[in-house]
């Protein structure tokens, strides 16, 4: 049975989107951050529905030119709401932001974590990332180090997870 579907995400997704990162606890962005970040070019917004055509997660970044040459994703942020979690939701936006980073013609994907979020490290890791070392003080409220990962794209990654 068919549980959750990824789709576009748009500007009238924004009010939902924030309760959703609330209700996730992750760093606060205001609507007009969040408007202007998916207005962008090669911004990456997707939506986590579940059966009832609910919004039940997120996830945002965007494909930038990488340090060195090529071009990189970064993913600011995913979310899916507690009820939901543990049910593939989250690995099929992660698969479906990794595959859309490919298409853009990025080569690999970075993200920050917290340090102390160790199931996001776990999800992160299981997917594939790797450590790619800690940036000190990086967040604040509360002030943590971060732990930077990052995610090599292969053939493996540019073909869509089946939903769930
Ligand atoms: C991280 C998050 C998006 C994962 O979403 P999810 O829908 O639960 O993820 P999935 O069900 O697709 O999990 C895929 C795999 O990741 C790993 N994983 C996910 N959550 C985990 C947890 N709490 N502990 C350990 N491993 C976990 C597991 O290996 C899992 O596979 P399994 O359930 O078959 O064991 C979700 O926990 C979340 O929204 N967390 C709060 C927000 C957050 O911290 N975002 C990251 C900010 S950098």
């Amino acid at each position: 049975m068919q549980v959750f579907t990824v789709e576009d995400a748009a500007k009238s997704d924004i009010a939902a989107v924030m309760e959703i990162a609330e209700l996730c606890g992750l760093s606060h962005w205001s609507k007009r951050d969040l408007t202007e970040e998916i207005e962008m070019e090669k911004a990456i917004f997707l939506r986590l529905m579940d059966k009832n055509g609910s919004c039940v997660g997120f996830v945002l970044g965007r494909v930038v030119p990488g340090a060195i040459r090529d071009w990189d994703a970064d993913l600011y942020n995913i979310g899916v709401i507690p009820h939901e979690r543990r049910k593939g939701g989250g690995e099929l936006l992660l698969a479906e932001f990794v595959r859309r980073s490919h298409k853009l013609g990025a080569k690999n994907v970075w993200l920050d974590v917290r340090v102390s979020n160790a199931s996001a490290i776990d999800f992160y890791s299981k997917f594939g990332f790797v450590n790619e070392g800690r940036r000190k003080n990086f967040y604040r409220t509360p002030t943590e180090d971060a732990l930077l990962m990052s995610l090599k794209i292969t053939a493996r990654h540019r073909q869509p997870l089946k939903d769930t």
